[in-house]
């Protein structure tokens, strides 16, 4: 089936300058960029975004990382997107993410690994309008 799934590329990616080098994975794949900008998270969309992990310990700093430089929002489309992009990001701890994965690759740590992906239908279609609205 042909999917569509919001990717973030959270701030520490793109303070080190990896926006073209984690495109490149998701385009090498097949999954084609509908929609795409660099945006100043609100602590509003942030919380929005998170709302599901409201209340957890975690949940002031994944608002704090978000917001506090710009971020890249966009939009793939492909077969199966939602699982395939989720399996090219790897698991949410970088350090147990398989070899080769984005975040094997790049991300630094469980707080900061790197790049969201929607992880059902569902949420892809919430997760579009929150940051294309
Ligand atoms: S949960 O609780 O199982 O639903 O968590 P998970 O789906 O693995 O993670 C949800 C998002 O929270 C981030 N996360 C954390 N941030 C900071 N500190 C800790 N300890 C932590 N644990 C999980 C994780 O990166 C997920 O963000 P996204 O953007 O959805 O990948």
């Amino acid at each position: 089936m042909t999917e569509k799934t919001l990717v973030l590329i959270k701030p520490d990616a793109v303070e080190r300058n990896l926006i073209g080098s984690i495109l490149v994975e998701y385009e090498r794949n097949g999954l084609k960029v509908l929609d795409m900008k660099l945006i100043n998270a609100s602590t509003e969309m942030a919380e929005q975004h998170y709302a599901e992990h409201s209340g957890k310990p975690f949940f002031n700093r994944l608002v704090s990382y978000l917001t506090r430089s710009p971020l890249v929002a966009l939009v793939l489309k492909g077969e199966n997107a939602i699982s395939r992009v989720r399996a090219l990001n790897g698991t949410t701890d970088p350090e147990d993410s398989q070899d080769n994965t984005i975040r094997a690759l790049y991300g630094l740590s469980m707080a900061e690994n790197t790049v969201h992906a929607s992880d059902s239908l569902e949420s892809a279609t919430r997760e579009r309008s929150i940051w294309f609205s």
